[in-house]
């Protein structure tokens, strides 16, 4: 599904959405090329955009120390996936060949065999006619082979048991970088090789070390397949046996020294903090948690994490400018790169990841930066066959207006409505206009803001028979 998506330049939920509708076959979970290709006739090989890509891999492979990733494993990575791949298309030639001779030697066993013509002769040119039309078909077939091709060369498919997860491993990076990017709470530590907790069993396919580690694994874990996700990438599509976060309960409270990157001000009575952890001690957290953030002589404050765990090194907090002390130290002292000291991540805002149903977010104010993290993780999971958010904010203008709009624009299954501060109280009927009716009770309700706006929902789901457990509500104070 995940393949098939990137294939056709669209999102995982919206093949999902067309497999429910009955508009796009599936055969034990899996897409044929051949019933994609019916429903996205038009899908083109833009070469340019997979170019892009490389060269976006080629940038940010740039930023990575080159004694840490040597430029060889690149190579030796891209080798050896062209070398399966070369496998692959030997055997399918080779069976295409098979098929074809035996479909000629059909076609003129026919011929010979013919005493009265008639009818055997016509079933003789259906036969040409059949293989005129592969001929035909081969031409559509090879571009989207040529792509297929293409992106198993630039990335190879991960599936993790016993979730189910999957995600790319793209160029050269590491299994742990590439389950974060796609979404997954892999379990793991110091990400550069010391402490072990990032262990994973390779089940099937190939991997290969790209950065020496000092944790020592033992010979009976090699034995049985272990390596660090940390220190080693996909070769080939794998299988690897890893262990993920069920809740929160599984994530440490770590003490973690930030570095102010830039505070911006997007509206009067709104900071917005961008800092960054160590390369070696990042946070790891759960989309919606909050951490606490001090500065000495200052004071302290417990806020939402607004950014995704899938970049674990970059986070970014909101802040309401008034009498909070870190707020006005932000918005009046600080400088970049000054330290700010972190603990955390806590709280239990966080989505169900194994939920099938589309999510609805509503924010009210600043009680968007919990529900930005949620979204953006749930971008990276792609699990969702639609995301729906409902932002109230004075005045109707959000203070990431831009950015919501632009996701709006970008995602097919993403739809964006702003609203007014005074339209809480009827947020029941913004719900029902945004909402297929009908079915409000196949959504999962995740929103953050007031007293008023939290007893409305309450009302809405008791109202729409939604299963009280599909809300969930954190207050924004
Ligand atoms: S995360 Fe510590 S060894 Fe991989």
């Amino acid at each position: 599904m995940s393949r098939a998506a990137r294939l056709v330049g669209v999102k995982r939920g919206t093949l999902q959405q067309q497999i429910r509708a009955g508009e796009l076959k599936t055969f034990e979970g899996q897409i044929l090329l051949t019933d994609l290709l019916q429903a996205y006739p038009d899908a083109q090989i833009e070469d340019s955009s997979m170019l892009e890509r490389v060269e976006q891999i080629i940038e940010q492979a740039s930023f990575i120390n080159p004694d840490a990733i040597p430029r060889k494993a690149d190579n030796v990575a891209l080798t050896r996936r062209i070398m399966s791949l070369s496998e692959d298309l030997i055997r399918q030639k080779r069976q295409n060949r098979r098929y074809r001779d035996l479909f000629e030697r059909l076609q003129s066993e026919i011929l010979r065999l013919s005493d009265d013509p008639e009818g055997l002769v016509r079933l003789s040119a259906w036969c040409a006619d059949a293989l005129a039309r592969v001929d035909d078909d081969d031409a559509t077939m090879d571009q989207s082979f040529a792509r297929e091709t293409f992106l198993r060369v630039m990335s190879a498919q991960a599936t993790v048991i016993p979730s189910g997860h999957e995600f790319f491993v793209e160029g050269a990076e590491s299994i742990l970088e590439a389950g974060l990017r796609g979404g997954l709470a892999l379990n793991y530590g110091c990400s550069n090789g010391n402490c072990g907790l990032c262990k994973i069993r390779v089940v099937s396919g190939e991997t290969r070390r790209i950065r020496h580690h000092d944790y020592a694994l033992t010979e009976a874990e090699k034995g049985v397949g272990y390596i660090l996700g940390c220190s080693n990438t996909a070769v080939t599509d794998v299988v690897l046996e890893a262990d993920e976060a069920a809740s929160t309960a599984d994530i440490p409270r770590q003490q973690i020294p930030l570095r102010i990157k830039k505070v911006e001000r997007p509206d009067d009575g709104t900071l917005i903090l961008n800092a960054r952890t160590p390369r070696t001690s990042r946070l790891r957290f759960l989309a919606g948690q909050r951490a606490r953030l001090s500065v000495d002589s200052v004071g302290d404050g417990l806020y939402p994490i607004a950014s995704c765990p899938c970049d674990d090194m970059n986070l970014q907090f909101h802040l309401a400018l008034g009498d909070d002390p870190i707020a006005g130290y932000l918005a009046e002292t600080a400088r970049a790169n000054d330290r700010i000291s972190l603990d955390g991540p806590v709280g239990a805002f966080v989505l169900d990841e194994d939920s099938p149903r589309s999510l609805v977010f509503v924010a009210e104010g600043i009680g968007f930066a919990s529900i930005k993290g949620l979204i953006e993780h749930a971008m990276a999971l792609d699990v969702a066959e639609t995301i729906h958010l409902l932002w109230f904010a004075t005045d109707g203008k959000p203070y990431l207006n831009n950015l919501c709009r632009a996701w709006n624009d970008a995602l097919d299954n993403f739809t964006y409505v702003p609203l007014e501060s005074d339209a809480v109280a009827r947020v029941d009927e913004s719900l029902r206009e945004s909402l297929e009716s009908g079915r409000l009770d196949g959504y999962d309700y995740y929103v953050c803001g007031g007293e008023d706006l939290r007893r409305r929902m309450l009302q809405f789901v008791e109202q729409s028979a939604v299963p009280s457990a599909q809300l969930n509500f954190e207050a924004f104070d």
